[in-house]
């Protein structure tokens, strides 16, 4: 496979490879190990079945049931992540990262695209262990010790979500409690985990003196420097790793039909950074 990096920040574009097929246990080495390298890798050109889409991510491991959209009925881990025509809102239209809410949130998520508008509809990501490396040693000190509390009803996170619900849901609030400084389990890598859609407050802190704090984190890791602009083609895959990054899809093509489909994989519970 060719490995293209495309930006400083995150990513690079892997091609000659055919995601349909079994991966090779050397290929798959290789694409864990450029994913911790990069964060995110970019596929161009593949030709995915729902199916395929789900076989190739349970070869990284143990696949997500998402808790809040029905999947595909031949692949039921995979999800549809659609905006159509009349809608106005588009799914996790703001920065996040995914289902972090979950005490084991997925460590990888794998995005193809079906059908999309003939411009818009690119996807922002973000390196948080950029965020994590530019901040203050100061800074860096006060954060490391600290949990925060990650909740699926903050407002922004349920708004871009509840829209696409279709599972019949037991009430349970679906919350957890994860270090703001996470540790990457292979590569080590130290990332700054907080997130405006889904993050209350710090543990032990009330959500009002946590506010200031988080507000300051949240402008940081949205500096255009850490981040990475991607344009999807029919056909494109990327597959991100949720510790170490955030994303944000542009909302930016009403009247267009935009159709993706997803697949999760679970994750460790996150570890703090000693
Ligand atoms: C997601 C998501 C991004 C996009 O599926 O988790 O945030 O580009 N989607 O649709
Ligand atoms: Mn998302």
């Amino acid at each position: 496979m060719k490995v293209t990096p495309v930006s400083t920040a995150l990513g690079a574009e892997i091609s000659d490879i055919d995601l349909s097929q079994v991966l090779t246990d050397k290929q798959l080495a290789e694409l864990q190990s450029l994913q911790d390298q990069f964060e995110v890798l970019f596929f161009h050109d593949q030709d995915l079945t729902p199916a395929q889409q789900q076989q190739l991510a349970n070869q990284f491991g143990e696949l997500l049931e998402y808790p809040y959209v029905d999947g595909y009925s031949e692949a039921p881990y995979v999800v549809e992540i659609a905006k159509l025509e009349q809608d106005k809102l588009n799914f996790g239209g703001l920065w996040h990262t995914d289902s972090c809410y979950l005490l084991r949130p997925p460590s990888l998520t794998m995005l193809y695209a079906r059908e999309l508008p003939p411009l818009g509809g690119d996807t922002l990501f973000a390196s948080m262990t950029r965020a994590y490396d530019t901040l203050s040693s100061g800074m860096k000190t006060m954060l490391q010790d600290l949990t925060a509390n990650f909740s699926a009803e903050q407002t922004g996170g349920y708004a871009v979500r509840e829209f696409r619900q279709n599972k019949n849901l037991d009430q349970t609030p679906r919350r957890s409690t994860h270090p703001v400084i996470r540790r990457h389990p292979s590569s080590g890598k130290l990332s700054l985990y907080v997130n405006g859609a889904h993050t209350s407050n710090f543990t032990d802190m009330t959500v009002e003196e946590s506010a200031p704090i988080l507000a300051y984190l949240y402008q940081h890791q949205q500096r255009p420097e850490f981040s990475y602009r991607f344009r999807w083609r029919v056909g494109s895959l990327a597959i991100w790793d949720n510790r170490t990054t955030q994303h944000n899809p542009l909302n930016d093509y009403h009247g267009y039909r935009r159709v993706m489909s997803r697949v999760m994989v679970v994750g460790e519970v996150p570890l703090g950074a000693h």
